[in-house]
């Protein structure tokens, strides 16, 4: 047990690693809300993203580093010259810049993946933190699969990093094996035998057997203090370990760790939401935390203890992770005042123009529903204020569905396409099917449907109804979500959004369409 009161630094690689994971595709403008939100949480670092992966990817991370300034921003690179140059000069503009290389260490990766010898990857690792070295004082190196690694070859690799200025020594679990007692003596022992006192010894925990946040949490016990983690436990297969499960867990058992972080915590609802929603992934009512059911007492035998003492049934508040008591709703009398900080209070941050198009749209919509509800302006942002598209290839100028008992449902589509409009009209199995067959008529390519989902953005039977579609070309897929108060309008609005951004992601990757 550790009661040395010490800072643990919190790593976020929401952008990296939790982009990673397949389903997902932000863009540049999202990335930027996405790092807002993550300083105005107050992490030490952001993993930005992997700028020699892709163009998209340099791009984000130069947007992230000039836009973004309290945290440190990070840039992941291989040990390969080009990745780490790559990295430094999309990282150019950071106030405070960190290059961030790796490699495999474990036998089974160094034979099978990089065909690799021991020496080669001791001496490579050297080479790629000495180049990093020479471009930033501050270097990060991982040993990817350090928890299946022989402890002897990864004391020299961290030893060798360290020589050559590597200042945090990263010990990932790559494929969430390890067992907590175990990763814990893992750890100290593995920083016990490298033994260099001033260097910052880091975790990186995957949740492949649900075991993210334990292991990360029994690593700070060894003396880890630094703890890369994601909003939602996003990430490459099962995820990463969840950012608020270990906060609320080092702040909720202080007596036991002794450590705390510098995050706010009560920020971690909003950025939550703002995470999945721009995502497209949700977040599990009964999730730890950031769960909707989270803090909801249903059992009468609860909630009579809850009545007496919250304590009884509450081991941390949910004002303290910004969970909100009630849904406060806004209505037509609500002026921009009252609407702009509620959009504040949901974790969005909007340029001046934004905000003004955003007050805009809600007074639409006040026309439309009397009451408005968080859900409502979180969708709504995100179809026509956020839906950060570079280039709107494809704009929905009208739409005439109908359906009925008696015939097949039928759709007109009119877009608008290189300043001309082209309609089409398509029957379907139903309205949303017929919509989607007439859009196709008028795309040069024909994507495939991956994912489609609706919901409606409220309890209230006047909801906004809000779509989300994933569409697939080649080898890139790219989200599209709309929203409407006629649901039909939102799926068609989140069909052209996802063919808009594949053109984008497509560009990005250098694909051709
Ligand atoms: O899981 C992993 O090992 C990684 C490294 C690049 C840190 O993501
Ligand atoms: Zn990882």
């Amino acid at each position: 047990m550790n009661a040395s009161g010490d800072i643990v630094r919190i790593f976020d690689t929401t952008m990296r690693d939790g982009e990673q994971a397949a389903r997902i595709n932000l863009n540049t403008g999202e990335k930027v809300q996405i790092a807002r939100a993550l300083e105005r949480l107050n992490v030490d670092i952001i993993e930005a993203g992997f700028p020699a992966s892709s163009k998209g990817d340099f791009e984000a991370v130069a947007r992230v580093a000039s836009e973004v300034r309290g945290p440190v921003i990070a840039g992941l690179a291989r040990t390969k010259e080009s990745d780490i140059t790559a990295a430094a000069e999309a990282l150019r503009g950071a106030a405070r810049s960190r290059i961030h290389t790796f490699i495999a260490t474990s036998a089974i990766h160094m034979e099978y993946k990089l065909r690799m010898t021991p020496d080669e990857v001791l001496r490579e690792t050297a080479q790629a933190v000495k180049l990093a070295r020479s471009i930033t004082p501050d270097v990060e190196f991982s040993a990817e699969d350090a928890s299946r690694s022989d402890m002897d070859f990864l004391a020299e690799v961290f030893t060798a990093a360290i020589e050559n200025g590597a200042a945090t020594l990263n010990i990932p679990d790559t494929v969430g094996y390890a067992m907590p007692y175990e990763f814990e003596e893992f750890c100290r022992a593995i920083i016990g035998r490298v033994n260099r006192p001033g260097v910052i010894w880091s975790v990186h925990c995957h949740n492949d057997l649900g075991l993210g946040v334990a292991n990360s949490l029994a690593a700070v016990r060894a003396g880890a203090r630094q703890v890369e983690c994601t909003i939602n436990g996003l990430g490459e297969r099962a995820g990463n370990a969840a950012m608020e499960e270990i906060v609320m867990s080092l702040r909720t058992r202080k007596d036991h760790f002794g450590v705390d972080t510098k995050i706010d915590a009560s920020k971690f609802f909003s950025t939550s939401k703002l995470v999945s929603g721009l995502t497209g992934v949700p977040v599990q009512p009964n999730k730890a935390v950031v769960g909707i059911n989270a803090f909801a007492h249903e059992a009468g035998i609860h909630q009579h203890g809850m009545l007496c003492n919250k304590a009884t049934y509450e081991i941390m508040t949910p004002e303290s992770v910004g969970a909100p008591g009630t849904d406060l709703h806004l209505g037509k009398h609500s002026g921009r005042h009252a609407f702009s900080e509620r959009v504040e209070q949901l974790g969005y941050q909007l340029t001046p123009e934004q905000s003004s198009a955003a007050f805009e749209y809600f007074k639409e919509l006040c026309d439309k529903k009397k009451d408005v509800t968080d859900g409502d302006i979180e969708a709504f942002l995100l179809d026509r204020i956020l839906s950060l598209t570079p280039e709107k290839r494809y704009e929905l100028k009208d739409y005439a569905v109908t359906i009925g008992s008696g015939g097949k449902p039928t759709a007109s589509i009119t877009l608008a396409h290189d300043g001309a409009e082209t309609t089409e009209a398509a029957v379907g199995n139903g309205p949303v099917d017929a919509s989607y067959k007439a859009i196709l008529k008028l795309l040069p390519f024909s994507p495939e449907l991956a994912e489609f989902r609706i919901r409606a953005t409220s309890e209230l039977a006047e909801a906004v109804g809000e779509a989300h579609v994933i569409l697939r070309y080649k080898e890139i897929k790219a989200q599209g979500r709309g929203a409407s108060t006629d649901i039909i309008e939102a799926t068609i609005r989140a069909y052209i959004e996802a063919v808009n951004r594949l053109y984008s992601a497509a560009a990005a990757r250098e694909v051709a369409i």
